[in-house]
This record gives C-alpha cells, sequence and structure tokens, in this order.
C-alpha cells in the first residue's frame, strides 16, 4: 500500500494548501483532524506526520492536541507555526505571549542544512503567530532565525519544526522548504500525479449525479466560479432538466447583468434571471454588522431560489454550486479541525428541510487559479476568466455600515470609474483583486470655493494566487491620485479617496 503524508490539521487556514503543494510536488497527502492520531496504530499507514498551524495558542488549556505522545511516532515530524509551537512545548521548549505579535512578511536568516537546500540565506517568509519560542527544547538545534534573532526554524533528528507558512506564495522559496523536507530529510519518492482537473470533475459528476436523467438547479453569481461550474454542467449532464439561476440582488456593479448574460448566450445556454432588488433592500435596511449582514444576504439567496424550486414543482433535484475551498475554509473547518469563522461566504448556507435535494459543489475542494485553468480548459473567454473575483454579497459587504440604493449607487459609480481608469491604464491586469469600499465616515472638503461634508472611499488593490494570503499592489502614487482626483471630480457623494495598505494576514481582502 502507497504511504501517504499525514496533516494533523490544527484549524489554520492554510492547512488545505499544504496538502495541496505537497500532491502537487508529486506526494499524496491526507488531511485528518487531530482524534484521528488517537492511536500509534493509525500512524502505519503514513510516512510522514505534518502538523498544522491553528488560530489557537499552546498556551491555553483547551488548544487542540493529540492523543500520543510525539516521541512514540517513529515518522519524521514537520511542525508549522502552532505545529512549531506545539513541537517546541512538547520537547521542553518555553513558549511565551509577546506583546509584539508578527503577522505578514518577514526576513530569515537560515544555516546551511538540507532543510534550505537551494534557498538563499536570506529569505522571505510569511508569518502569522501571537505566541514566540523563548527556550529552545532540549537537543534541539536552530535551523533559521528573524532578525530580531527569533528561532523561526528547529529540529532535532527527524523532527523539524517552522515557525512561518512554507505553504503560501508569499514565502518565497516555501515550495522548496517543502520539497527539500519531502525528498531530501525524509527521503520519499513521488508517488501521486495530479491528474488533469477536468477529469477530477467528469469523475465527481459520475460519482455524486445518479439519477439518470437528473433535475439541476444551478445557481450562477455571475463570477467565474459558478459560471465554470454551469459550462461544465453542460459538459457532462443533459441540458434538458437543468436551470441556470441568477439572482439580482441590487448589490451588483453597473456591469454584472449584462456580462453575464453575454457570456451565457455566447455559450447558448438559457439563463434565468431573478430581479430581488427590492427584497434585498428593503430586509438590508437597518443591518449594519458584517457577519450579520452576510446571514442576512446568504438567506435571501436561499428564499428566492426556494420559491424559484417550488414553482418549478420539482420533487427531487441537485442544487449545483461553485463553492470553492477558500468558502469553505473562511466558513467553517473543512476536516474537522478548529479553523474560526473569518466569515460566512454567502454560499454556505442550507435550503429548507422539506425540499428534497442533495447538494453537488464540484470546485469544494479548489482554489480559484485551478478554476481558472478549468475555465482556460473549456476555451471560456480569456477576458471573463481573468476578471477579479467577486464576492457573493456584492456590494453589500464593500458598503460598510448603511446598505441603501443611494450609497449602492455611489459606490457602483466610485467603483466603474476606478475599473475603467485601470483598464484604459492597462493596469488591471497587475492586480489580483482591485475594488472600491465606502465608509459611513464623513470629512469636510472644499470644492469651488463651497464647503463640503461627504464620506470616504477607500480602494483596495491586492495581489494574491489564491486568496489566501495577499500583498498589496503597488501602484504609483501619481496613478492613484489621478484616479482619486477623478472620481471626486465626477462623484458627488464623496470627497476623500484612501487606498488600503495592509496585507492578509493581518487583514482579509473584503473589509466585511
Ligand atoms: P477575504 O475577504 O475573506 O476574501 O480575504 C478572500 C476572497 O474571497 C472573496 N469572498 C467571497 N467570495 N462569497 C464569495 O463567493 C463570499 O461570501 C465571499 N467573501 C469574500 C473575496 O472577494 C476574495 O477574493
Amino acid at each position: 500500500m502507497t504511504k501517504s503524508v499525514l496533516i494533523i490539521d490544527f484549524g489554520s487556514q492554510y492547512t488545505h494548501l499544504i496538502g495541496r503543494k505537497i500532491r502537487e510536488l508529486g506526494v499524496y497527502a491526507e488531511i485528518y483532524p487531530p482524534k484521528y492520531l488517537h492511536n500509534v496504530t493509525n500512524i502505519l499507514n503514513h510516512s510522514v506526520l505534518i502538523l498544522s498551524g491553528g488560530p489557537d495558542s499552546v498556551l491555553n488549556k483547551n488548544s487542540p492536541k493529540i492523543d500520543i505522545p510525539l516521541e512514540q511516532i517513529p515518522i519524521p515530524i514537520l511542525g508549522i507555526c502552532y505545529g512549531f509551537q506545539y513541537i517546541s512545548k512538547e520537547f521542553g521548549g518555553e513558549i511565551v505571549k509577546k506583546d509584539h505579535r508578527e503577522y505578514g512578511k518577514t526576513i530569515i536568516k537560515s544555516t546551511k542544512c538540507s532543510l534550505f537546500k537551494d534557498t538563499p540565506i536570506e529569505q522571505q517568509v510569511w508569518m502569522s503567530h501571537g505566541d514566540s519560542l523563548s527556550k529552545i527544547p532540549k537537543g534541539f538545534k536552530v535551523l533559521a532565525k528573524t532578525k530580531n534573532k527569533v528561532p523561526a526554524a528547529i529540529f532535532k533528528k527527524n523532527i523539524y519544526a517552522i515557525q512561518f507558512h512554507s505553504e503560501v506564495t508569499h514565502t518565497e522559496f516555501g515550495t522548496q522548504i517543502l520539497k527539500n523536507f519531502l525528498f531530501d530529510v525524509c527521503q520519499l519518492k513521488q508517488n501521486w500525479r495530479n491528474n488533469d482537473l477536468h477529469q477530477t470533475i467528469g469523475r465527481y459528476f459520475k460519482i455524486n449525479v445518479k439519477q439518470k436523467k437528473p433535475h439541476i438547479i444551478c445557481a450562477v453569481s455571475g463570477g467565474v466560479d459558478s459560471t465554470v461550474l454551469a459550462f461544465a454542467i453542460s459538459k457532462y449532464i443533459n441540458l434538458e432538466n437543468v436551470h441556470f439561476i441568477f439572482v439580482n440582488n441590487g448589490l451588483l456593479r453597473k456591469y454584472d447583468v449584462k456580462n453575464i448574460q453575454a457570456v451565457f448566450k455566447s455559450f447558448n445556454l438559457k439563463l434565468n434571471i431573478i430581479n430581488a432588488e427590492h427584497l434585498f433592500l428593503q430586509k438590508l435596511k437597518n443591518v449594519t454588522d458584517p457577519e450579520h449582514k452576510r446571514k442576512v444576504i446568504g438567506s435571501l439567496f436561499i428564499e428566492v431560489f426556494t420559491k424559484y424550486i417550488r414553482k418549478l414543482e420539482k420533487q427531487d433535484f441537485y442544487l449545483a454550486q461553485g463553492t470553492l475551498y477558500t468558502d469553505i475554509i473562511e466558513s467553517r473547518s473543512f476536516h474537522g479541525g478548529k479553523s474560526v469563522t473569518i466569515k460566512s461566504h454567502h454560499n454556505v448556507g442550507g435550503l429548507p428541510k422539506d425540499l428534497k435535494f442533495d447538494v453537488i459543489e464540484p470546485f469544494k475542494e479548489l482554489f480559484k487559479d485551478e478554476v481558472r485553468r478549468l475555465g482556460a480548459f473549456y476555451k471560456l473567454n480569456e477576458k471573463f476568466i481573468n476578471r477579479h473575483p467577486f464576492p457573493g454579497p456584492g456590494l453589500g459587504i464593500r458598503c460598510i455600515g448603511k446598505v441603501n440604493r443611494q450609497r449602492l449607487d455611489t459606490l457602483r459609480d466610485i467603483d466603474e470609474i476606478f475599473i475603467n481608469f485601470l483598464i484604459d491604464k492597462n493596469l488591471y491586469h497587475l492586480s489580483w483583486q482591485a475594488f472600491a469600499v465606502l465608509l459611513p465616515v464623513k470629512s469636510v472638503g472644499v470644492m469651488g470655493d463651497e464647503r463640503t461634508y461627504e464620506e470616504t472611499c477607500v480602494l483596495r488593490c491586492i495581489n494574491s494566487v489564491d486568496g489566501m494570503t495577499a500583498n498589496v499592489t503597488n501602484f504609483d502614487i501619481e496613478i492613484l491620485s489621478e484616479v482619486a482626483t477623478l472620481i471626486i471630480n465626477k462623484v458627488p457623494r464623496v470627497n476623500k479617496v484612501l487606498y488600503d495598505i495592509t496585507s492578509k494576514p493581518p487583514s482579509t481582502i473584503e473589509w466585511e
């Protein structure tokens, strides 16, 4: 039997990325919650143990643990972030809470060793932790330190631990470090081939869609994921009984409806557009809390779908959603580990119990870049595939504070000017996601000798690969200032434009 790499999920937002990175390196990896290791027997099916990061502190009494002492584990171990601290603490090291938490880019200096083979001595890594190692566990050696001399990588025999996240793209040589660990330190051989994505999706439909002539209701949001899904469905399922539904919730940008209509027309697929603008705006009238907003929007989508489905009078059906792994991990833990809810993504909801249906989510283990690759394979319009992500709750979560028609219109005007500006200047593709946010913060301005007192808009442009980590797009201040002037001149209800310069983590990409 081929042994796999075992990843224990302590609840990090990035655990799934570790699995993906390892599989991309040609080694099969599986993710389990900590309780999986209640005895040593389960370890025997695996070649390597990886302890993931997590939101907890090892100093908390109830922080996640595995039942067996690490000393009894006969295979090589790599601890990442929380895993680093878990290993350190278990072997007698000292972890302390620091006033100064460390999130984002850090430079580390490494020694010459197998783990850091083919990487520069000084390199950029991505940190996301509050506690720090203050005393190295007995018998361990330090392999890398940060500029402040804090240990960033340690090892003893076949136990390695790194404080940074090797699995995120912003750790410059993260993949190389994982590669070194698997093939140099652990001497593994490749045992896994990443099948073509379209074959994987084809297999998903075969296994999960059981009836001969299934009724499928496919929720289309206007974004890349659900559109690629619609196209995938049209490849594998007879279209007679498929309903593509698009809800205009009034939280869209000026061009969203037009764009999605054009894409569906070009595939020759029928799109049912439901206008629910009034309902959404009515229910959002007094909602300002971000999670409450997301919950209201999510439940309204369900209400609209339910109504549509009841009219169809279908008894059994499938509900297809373009849910991505990122949607799931930020809403709840994927593998039963202890991830905290960062945001309730709109498409992780539930329809009423009296409707008989199964949810199919063929992309639920994929990241945005993988769905884009799939879209390219299906020969979807390149411009559409590469458009920036737009969240399901739309402008509702970019209109900070009250959501009403007037503020949404202001935001729509800003968005149009900003996005067209980036396209005209050939800058759009330099950012992974660019958008505007409207803040309910007023400031005083002066326009044509008149005093103004209006709200503030924030421009946010980030670079990312998968949406899990992000840094700020480095646009020239002159360019930003040019678009700020355009916005202020053309949109009457704002008089200040700010640029958001926070990375993810510690921030998230959207504001709510
Ligand atoms: P955050 O703000 O969590 O966003 O850093 C990561 C990526 O996900 C998008 N996003 C969403 N997409 N439904 C979606 O389909 C949602 O509820 C949702 N919330 C955030 C966000 O735009 C970014 O690309």
